[in-house]
């Protein structure tokens, strides 16, 4: 019914450097825009993913923006040596954020004090740069949002990736700075988050992916990629009987908002 409708989408979370995509990666980039997806935002994982991600926003650098950032489940024995490795690139050039970080009690309980460390020390860093923060939360949500009360400060700001939580807690995000990144799970029966996408503002979201995982009805449990996006703002427009174009402007425009402020990287962060 929109198919020929030109949008201008924005994927705030994909992780598109994956070996997932070593296959055809510039098809799936040159879907994501025929599906009106234009902008592609990169979330760090930890040392295994840097240069794969650098050289695919090498090769679309008008596109493609990296992060930089260890993300939770990666936090281990050795996280001290991957954090020196974060601060170092912190160092040596711009990125559009750090991410992804944060909490996850889904797959390890046992590191939780360590993953605590490792999220605020890259707090730590974001404000020191002026970035926003991208963050992933499994099972945590009233976890990461006690670290952001503490944490809170005007330069503290970013997304809840994936957001999961409940509205109450949605309200809460946004007063300490945070949008809510909507996903395929909005498009999933009995999930939930369609009801917590109709009682808020658009004003409050940016659109993702989480490529290659997560994808939305009808491809669920196949690889998700970021033409999908429009999948999700179709589901995000029909949530809220607004129109898609309306979608895209305001959820673009948000992403703009959190990402644009690029700042030079420094060499004495703490
Ligand atoms: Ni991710």
């Amino acid at each position: 019914m929109t198919e020929n409708l030109k949008l201008s989408l924005t994927d705030t979370h994909a992780h598109l450097y994956l070996k997932e995509f070593s296959e055809d990666r510039a098809e799936v980039i040159g879907n994501a825009m025929a599906a009106g997806v234009d902008s592609f935002y990169l979330p760090n994982i930890d040392s295994t993913s840097i240069q794969d991600m650098l050289e695919l926003e090498a090769a679309y650098p008008d596109r493609c923006h990296a992060m930089m950032g260890l993300h939770p489940c990666s936090v281990q024995a050795n996280y001290e040596e991957e954090l020196d490795l974060v601060k170092e690139w912190l160092a040596k050039r711009p990125f559009c954020a750090i991410g992804e970080i944060g909490i996850d009690l889904f797959w390890d309980k046992s590191t939780l004090a360590i993953q605590v460390d490792a999220f605020k020390r890259q707090i730590g860093w974001a404000k020191e740069l002026g970035l926003p923060i991208i963050i992933h939360s499994r099972e945590s949500t009233g976890l990461i949002l006690d670290v952001l009360k503490d944490e809170k400060d005007e330069r503290l700001r970013g997304i809840l990736h994936c957001y999961t939580g409940t509205i109450s807690q949605a309200e809460t995000a946004w007063s300490l700075g945070f949008y809510l990144g909507i996903g395929g799970v909005v498009t999933f029966k009995n999930a939930g988050l369609d009801k917590i996408v109709e009682a808020l503002p658009l004003d409050w979201m940016v659109l993702e992916t989480d490529s290659p995982y997560l994808a939305p009805v009808p491809h669920r449990g196949k690889r998700n990629e970021s033409a999908f996006v429009r999948l999700v703002a179709e589901k995000v427009s029909q949530v809220k009987s607004i129109d898609i174009q309306q979608v895209a402007e305001i959820t673009t425009l948000n992403a703009k908002n959190i990402f644009e402020k690029k700042t030079l990287a420094y060499t004495t962060l703490s």
